[in-house]
């Protein structure tokens, strides 16, 4: 299926790396009339620049409400949004600290409140129509020992979803999330290089295999897209029947 995004303002964060660095190359093939690619790693974006010319680039730590709000304010109308950054770590629970809590929360969860509002308010002054995607995860229904926090903040993410659809989508703008499992970034790495840790889930999944991020970015792709128009407020495992086992 080809999605084609002539005409639409695109914009992308953790568009540094993984899944949210496909994004822009694929948005990029979709002949997007600009793509905003924001993260909080200055040197990985220089790079992703001299490959992508076209791309605007800019260095935001997403978890700093009102440095946010200054630097993505004043961008042209964004008509499809996608909320990728993201950061995880593990903890056992029982010596969870509040400094790792607010961590996973202030880029996770705060964050896309935040860039939602400015895109989305922006949007609807302009009395234009929108999308947003919300990446969240199959931990935020799916339970891993020692991912409270990371699984909370996804929770929280697929709730957020679900009120902005109701509120947003009678303004002509849809939301939804998809929920990954593994999905082979630095992230997923980091995570689950571990075939110890890996091997159960990956025998759990009637596909027999994780996600690359072009099975992720073809998801969002559609969701983004006006194919899409009667899909909102889903929150869509993208998990090969995982967490049907
Ligand atoms: N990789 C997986 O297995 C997996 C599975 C399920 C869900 N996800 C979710 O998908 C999304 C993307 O994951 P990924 O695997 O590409 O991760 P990644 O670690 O490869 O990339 C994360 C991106 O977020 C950016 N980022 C982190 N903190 C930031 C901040 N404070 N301000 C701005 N940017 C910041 C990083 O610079 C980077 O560009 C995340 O929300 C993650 O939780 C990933």
């Amino acid at each position: 299926m080809n999605v084609n995004l002539k005409g639409k303002n695109v914009l992308v964060t953790g568009a540094s790396r993984g899944i949210g660095l496909r994004l822009v190359e694929r948005f990029v093939e979709a002949e997007a009339a600009k793509v905003y690619a924001v993260c909080i790693d200055g040197e990985a974006l220089e790079k992703l620049k001299e490959s992508l010319p076209s791309v605007e680039t800019l260095i935001v730590d997403l978890s700093k409400w009102e440095e946010t709000r200054e630097r993505l304010s004043s961008l042209d109308i964004v008509h499809c949004l996608v909320n990728c950054a993201g950061v995880v770590e593990y903890t056992e629970t029982g010596q969870i600290t509040e400094a790792q809590w607010d961590f996973h929360f202030d880029v996770n969860t705060k964050a896309i409140l935040n860039v939602s509002q400015i895109i989305c308010n922006k949007l609807i002054a302009a009395g234009e129509k929108g999308s947003v995607v919300n990446i969240s995860s199959i931990a935020s229904h799916r339970f891993t020992p020692n991912h409270l926090v990371y699984s909370a903040s996804k929770a929280a993410v697929d709730n957020i979803t679900c009120t902005m659809a109701v509120d947003y989508g009678r303004k002509g703008i849809r939301v939804n999330s998809i929920n990954p499992t593994v999905v082979s970034t630095p992230m997923g790495a980091k995570m689950w290089s571990d075939p110890a840790k890996s091997g159960p889930l990956l025998e759990r999944t009637p596909t027999g295999r994780f996600n690359t991020t072009d099975d992720i970015a073809d998801l969002i792709l559609f969701l983004l897209s006006e194919r899409a128009a009667m899909l909102n407020g889903v929150v869509l495992p993208i998990d090969g029947g995982y967490s049907r086992c």
